[in-house]
């Protein structure tokens, strides 16, 4: 059958995989390939057990698998038939070298730039899925510039906003396309070919374009602001802690005015992810590389008070438990970062688990879509761990519970069950306040939510 568009995506990950397959679920007209160099993982979205847990992600990847959709690690076939190429590699925090610690490990996209070099023997679109600093479009057009064979290549981004846990829904229903381009010819000719793709299922109007630049900055940015909001309440949350105030209703409160808005002001442990600390830092780095000191401190605080919530959490667990947590066991319930996943990339679980285990402390962790990941995670930390998907088993004999991810299972379990197979006294510490704390107070459980008075029977 020959199809109106062929399309390739590098990079089979949470973003590459997700948006493949949403594209191809809306736009059956078009081929749509999937390509990565970890062939373990193109087996897996080739298998009945996709690579990654994510809601309605089993049933659309089914439909179109072998149809329109199709999943190999023949990069550079995938490279030479295709004219569209998104680019969805990994883009970490780099570890070496100048701006270790920052900046963006660029090593996995220039390695595919170079590729894309090597093996294209036509023009090519190419859009920048991952999330890049600010001029990467540019570098990239350098790098393919030095064609060879007269091919040329226009330079998209195209940053992507989903959430992991409700990728589908925010694929299918975006708030907004973002398409950055160049302000040539072949540019806006590359840019309406890329908003025609997105006009399959997505209303014109909220289809915006820019200039490449203001395209990749806008990623970082709204990832910054997102995580600023969460860093914001969690502060505020240890000064409720200290007050008597209760997080959620000064949340409530200050979400009323519809200026600041409700969503994103849930209190927690702390945010995780593989990106919201990434981007952030990426964005001090730039900042920095300006020269604008004062502007890197101030988005630098959004990860320093994340991390100060970890430490909290973490210390108050101690503290709270006589200053000794040797030879006790605490279950975990969740080690996702969040719920409807299975990452755990950066999760605040990770952070919390070593902090214990540091202390001697025995974890039981439990999580329905995690287990795998948690113990790859943890695999070289010292200490003794317990797995199981089974949290009445994970809490047995246990002296605490920590809630460290927010899946909704955790809301309705028999507590009173749960109660009498743990130690005494018992201890619940909810760092994503979604239990009844009067209820398991009542119970007999000695309860610290986040950012409100704890109920102990001391
Ligand atoms: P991921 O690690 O899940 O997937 C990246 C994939 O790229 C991996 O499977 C890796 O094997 C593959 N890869 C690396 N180098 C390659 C090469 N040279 N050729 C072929 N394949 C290669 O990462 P992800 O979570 O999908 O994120 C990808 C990008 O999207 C990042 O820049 C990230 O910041 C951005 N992003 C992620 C999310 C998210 O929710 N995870 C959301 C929006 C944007
Ligand atoms: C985030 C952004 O929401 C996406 O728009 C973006 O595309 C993506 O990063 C990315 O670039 O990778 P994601 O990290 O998947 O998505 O999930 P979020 O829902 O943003 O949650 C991030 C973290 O913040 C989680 O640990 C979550 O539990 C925490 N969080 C979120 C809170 O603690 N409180 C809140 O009110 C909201």
């Amino acid at each position: 059958m020959k199809f109106k568009k062929n399309i390739l995506c590098i990079g089979a990950g949470y973003v590459g995989g997700p948006t493949m397959a949403v594209i191809a679920h809306k736009c059956p007209q078009y081929k749509v390939s999937v390509v990565d160099i970890n062939s373990a993982r193109i087996a897996e979205w080739n298998s009945e057990t996709l690579p990654i847990y994510e809601p309605g992600l089993d049933e659309i990847v089914k439909k179109a698998r072998g149809k329109n959709l199709f999943f190999s690690d023949d990069i550079s076939t995938g490279i030479v038939e295709n004219d569209i190429i998104f680019v969805s590699v990994n883009t970490p925090t780099k570890e070496f070298g100048v701006g270790a610690g920052q900046a963006a490990d660029l090593q996995y996209w220039e390695k595919t730039a170079r590729q894309i070099l090597q093996f294209s023997d036509s023009d090519k679109i190419i859009v920048e899925k991952s999330t890049l600093p600010v001029k990467t479009a540019q570098a990239m057009e350098r790098i393919l510039a030095d064609s060879t064979n007269g091919a040329r290549f226009e330079v998209l981004s195209n940053p992507e906003f989903l959430a992991e846990g409700t990728a589908i829904n925010d694929l299918l229903y975006p708030d907004r396309v973002l398409i950055g381009a160049s302000d040539t010819e072949s540019g806006l000719q590359a840019r309406d070919e890329l908003v025609e793709i997105y006009t399959n299922w997505v209303p014109r109007e909220r289809i915006i374009t820019t200039n490449v630049w203001s395209s990749e900055l806008s990623k970082l940015v709204a990832n910054a602001f997102l995580a600023q909001r969460v860093s914001s309440i969690n502060s505020i949350s240890a000064l409720c802690e200290k007050t008597d105030a209760d997080i959620n209703e000064v949340a409530m409160a200050v979400g009323m005015d519809s200026r600041i808005g409700n969503r994103f002001l849930n209190a927690s442990v702390g945010f995780g992810g593989s990106c919201f600390k990434k981007d952030i830092l990426n964005l001090v780095y730039l900042c920095r590389h300006y020269g604008l000191s004062e502007v890197a401190d101030y988005w630098e605080n959004v990860v320093r008070i994340n991390q100060y919530q970890k430490d909290r959490f973490a210390l108050q667990m101690l503290s709270t438990m006589f200053n000794t947590l040797s030879g006790k066991r605490i279950a975990l319930f969740g080690f996702a970062f969040k719920a409807d996943t299975g990452d755990t990339r950066e999760s605040p679980a990770t952070c919390i688990a070593k902090r214990l285990l540091a202390e001697q402390a025995e974890v039981c962790i439990t999580d329905p879509k995690a287990l795998r990941n948690a113990q790859n995670d943890l695999k070289d930390v010292d200490g003794k761990v317990h797995y199981t998907e089974d949290p009445y088993e994970a809490t047995e004999g246990c002296h605490a519970i920590a809630v460290m991810t927010e899946w909704d299972i955790y809301r309705d379990l028999n507590y009173e069950k749960i109660y009498r197979s743990m130690a005494n006294p018992a201890f619940i510490f909810d760092g994503r306040n979604i239990l009844d704390h009067e209820k398991l107070f009542e119970i007999g459980f000695n309860v610290f939510p986040i950012g409100k008075p704890s109920l102990t029977h001391f």
